[in-house]
């Protein structure tokens, strides 16, 4: 194994703020409430919130150990322990560009917002004219692409400097500033006349509305909001030092997350209920939803602005940690110049997209099957890639590293780990239990809408 000399984060407070990046972006802002929307409510906010005690929380542990315990990446990582287990390696970086792909198309059309936040086109409370710039620009292929290739190239740009100067840096300031305008939106929502029947809907399970199809979108969900199953926790995790505490990491990166989640969706669904829209309207609810938030606020195209601003900075962040897995598989593993992989990794990924995007586009007859293009990416990478990456993770650190060895790991800084039964056995049996029967049924389901 190539023996490289590793930066440490200069301080603890820069890994949780580059990790919380990675986690931290458009799966809280934007796809949480839709999801709550289309899942039909609080029932899937219960589930969402049981999975992330039990599997997410100890599998993030169990990343976090992993990278520290090997200082390696990802690919490293399992390799070092078992050669038979370098194949989650590649898993990795087939799951980083399909997310990628069509996450850089979301990242465009926050840009596009951007420009019309600053430009004051969305400076309305009109539900018919929000939903008709949102469907303009999904019918505009070349606003479309042109906006995906800009927030490619600045995702391109921000890894071709290197892992520290781009994430730690910027993260103090950003992250914090999101948060707050995140809270000030979920103020003003939850005030708004007509908001409570969308507190109720977000709060109130109906237990009934429980299918296997809500469980799997819970759980992927998990896995997509922690950035948890393609390695980017294993791998900012190697960059740890001894003498860090890994358990109050493990527990306040996905608090930290959930929180930004729940906030999201408290800033978006009372807002749809009291504003007059559709909570099952899908990937546009954020689009069509907050900007008439805005506009019932005070100052409101200034924080329209911030706003969008603001989440362009969450996805970046969290788009450069999957770029960043790409390529230190080419770069360390393959040898490869960093800048020349970066290119052309960013540029593939960006090939790959272009279908996502046009198959939004009414009439294109970009599908897979029952699904579009952009569909079929995010359930790929949510409902199969990432969930076979978390169950292979589970299993590795349980039954390879073994939970002895990964507490011994765990305590090597000074801590004792109270609950190391509970995570052992919550490790060894639930996750990949729990995880393997929602992975069977994603899988089926799958391969059965893309041969319809
Ligand atoms: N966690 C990111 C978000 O919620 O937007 C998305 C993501 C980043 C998923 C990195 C997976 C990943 F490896």
């Amino acid at each position: 194994m190539k023996q490289i000399v590793r930066d440490k984060w200069s301080s603890k407070a820069g890994f949780v703020l580059a990790a919380a990046g990675s986690a931290v972006g458009l799966g809280n802002i934007w796809k949480f409430p839709y999801s709550v929307g289309v899942n039909g409510g609080g029932a899937y906010v219960a589930l969402y919130l049981l999975f992330l005690v039990i599997i997410g929380m100890p599998l993030m542990l169990a990343a976090i150990t992993l990278g520290r315990k090997t200082q390696l990446s990802v690919f490293g990582a399992y390799k070092s322990i078992d050669k038979r287990w370098s194949f989650v390696g590649a898993l990795a970086v087939i799951c980083g560009f399909v997310i990628l792909a069509f996450y850089s198309a979301v990242g465009g059309w926050v840009l596009y917002y951007f420009k019309n936040a600053v430009t004051g086109r969305l400076n309305t409370t009109d539900p018919t004219v929000l939903a008709g710039i949102f469907t303009d620009m999904m019918n505009s292929p070349k606003i479309l692409i042109f906006y995906q290739l800009i927030f490619m190239l600045m995702t391109i740009m921000i890894v071709i400097k290197g892992i520290k100067k781009g994430i730690e840096s910027s993260s103090k300031i950003m992250m914090p500033a999101l948060f707050i305008l995140l809270i000030i939106i979920a103020i003003r929502s939850v005030t708004l006349k007509g908001s409570m029947e969308g507190i109720k809907f977000l709060l109130v399970p109906d237990f009934s509305k429980i299918t296997m199809d809500v469980a799997k979108n819970a759980m992927g969900q998990v896995f997509f909001s922690l950035s948890i199953g393609m390695g980017v926790m294993i791998t900012y995790g190697s960059y740890l030092g001894k003498e860090e505490n890994l358990l109050s990491t493990a527990v306040s990166i996905p608090i930290l997350d959930t929180l930004a989640a729940l906030i999201a969706g408290f800033a978006t669904i009372p807002a749809v209920f009291a504003l007059g829209f559709e909570a099952g309207e899908g990937p546009g609810l954020m689009f069509i939803t907050l900007p008439a938030v805005f506009a019932s606020m005070p100052m409101g195209q200034l924080f329209c602005i911030a706003f969008f601003l603001l989440v362009i900075f969450a996805a970046l962040t969290s788009s450069m940690s999957m770029l960043e897995i790409c390529v230190s598989y080419f770069v360390d593993e393959r040898n490869k110049d960093r800048k020349k992989a970066t290119l052309t990794i960013g540029a593939l990924i960006f090939l790959l997209g272009i279908p996502a995007s046009l198959s939004l586009v009414e009439g294109s007859g970009f599908r897979l099957g029952s699904l579009t293009f952009f569909d079929a990416y995010d359930k790929l990478s949510a409902n199969i890639l990432l969930t076979t990456g978390a169950f292979l993770l589970s299993i590795f650190v349980a039954w390879v590293v073994t939970t002895k060895e990964a507490v011994k790991e765990i305590e090597s800084s000074g801590v004792e780990f109270k609950l190391a039964n509970v995570w052992s056995f919550l490790l060894k049996y639930i996750v990949p239990v729990g995880v393997f029967i929602i992975l069977v049924n994603s899988y089926k389901d799958f391969i059965v809408s893309i041969l319809q």
